[in-house]
């Protein structure tokens, strides 16, 4: 019967050496200690066991059940810890890896001076508008008052899509499109492209204006001197002085062209500045009566003041930019500045 015992052992061991899964295991287990296992049937017949080895007998029998059990438990603990191990291996990460930083954009300096701008004009009670940048010439020239013969209309300074159809070369004709359709009050700001056959440093074919516009009873030329200053210190700075220069456009009478002490030398005299101190910021003047004539407008019941600039200017003295190229470049190193 010992030699039985030990027989069993030895078979029970090498399968659990031969075993590579758990369920290779459990199949050991259940063959021999399961309910129905070869050693629990041993230990079940104990009865046909002489009498005198039975104690001896019985001892060895649940030794090597405790034996084989505890072995299987260390071996399958030992396959988990394995499974474990080679998860984690598998899935680490190395924390220590620089992370991949995430590019935020920014506004293009044109698009935040435009914000800038229609944001202090809305706390005026203007509202912003829009006009086609395909323009008629009765509303690029005709309606404000630009003759035939005027310059501006020269194919050498304006695109022309057809003989009546231009790029618009200014904002100005907003301008007429609102007033044909609205009654007065009026008090628009509207930013756009314009184009004009033009290429430098300081000149790009096509960039951005924004116009204003105020028609109502009774608006004088100092309210256009008062909103105007108003305006551009809060841009450049409660202290930036301005001057209101007499001019000349043929929708504006009397019209005025405003400079601000240069940005760059503070009035000195540079290079910006063409050594006279001050810049040339905005075309103003009260609308000329002709314009409102063409709209429909009565001369002498409403007047208005209108004014219009360049985005690309006011960026360039506001950000210390020195070429107006850069801004169409769409250089990541020159747009991430702002
Ligand atoms: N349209 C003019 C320009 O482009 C600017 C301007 C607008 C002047 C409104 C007076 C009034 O130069």
């Amino acid at each position: 019967m010992t030699g039985e015992l030990t027989a069993l052992r030895e078979a029970a061991e090498a399968e659990l050496r031969k075993a590579g899964t758990e369920e290779e295991l459990q199949t050991v287990r259940t063959r021999y200690l399961g309910r129905k296992g070869l050693l629990t049937g041993l230990l079940r017949n104990i009865g046909n066991v002489n009498p005198a080895e039975r104690p001896e007998f019985g001892k060895r029998c649940n030794e090597i059940k405790e034996d084989l059990s505890a072995r299987i438990d260390r071996l399958l603990a030992g396959m988990a810890l394995k499974k474990r191990e080679e998860a984690l291996l598998r899935e680490r990460i190395d924390v220590t890896l620089p992370g991949r930083g995430i590019r935020r954009g920014t506004l293009h300096p044109v698009t935040q001076v435009r914000e800038e701008i229609c944001r202090i004009f809305a706390g005026l009670g203007f509202s912003v508008v829009e006009g086609p940048e395909v323009e008629l010439d009765y509303y690029n020239f005709e309606a404000l008052n630009i003759p035939k013969n005027h310059p501006a209309r020269d194919m050498q300074d304006t695109f022309y899509i057809e003989e009546n159809i231009v790029l618009r070369t200014h904002t100005s004709p907003v301008q007429v499109r609102i007033m044909e359709k609205t009654k007065p009050p009026v008090r628009i700001l509207s930013p756009g492209r314009v184009y004009r056959r033009d290429s430098d440093i300081s000149h790009t074919p096509m960039f951005h204006q924004i116009e204003g516009l105020l028609v109502d009873r009774g608006v004088t030329f100092g309210d256009l001197k008062g909103v105007l200053t108003m305006f551009l210190k809060q841009v450049f700075g409660e202290e930036t002085a301005l001057r209101f220069r007499p001019s000349f456009f043929p929708f504006t009478e009397p019209s005025a062209e405003v400079d601000i002490r240069c940005v760059m030398c503070g009035g000195r005299g540079c290079r910006v500045c063409g050594s006279s101190g001050w810049v040339e910021i905005l075309g103003s003047g009260m609308v000329d009566p002709e314009v409102f004539k063409n709209v429909g407008y009565d001369p002498e019941e409403f007047t208005g003041f209108a004014f219009g600039l360049g985005l690309e200017r006011i960026a360039m003295l506001k950000f210390g930019i020195s070429d107006i190229r850069l801004f169409f470049e769409n250089d990541m190193r020159f747009l991430e500045q702002f």
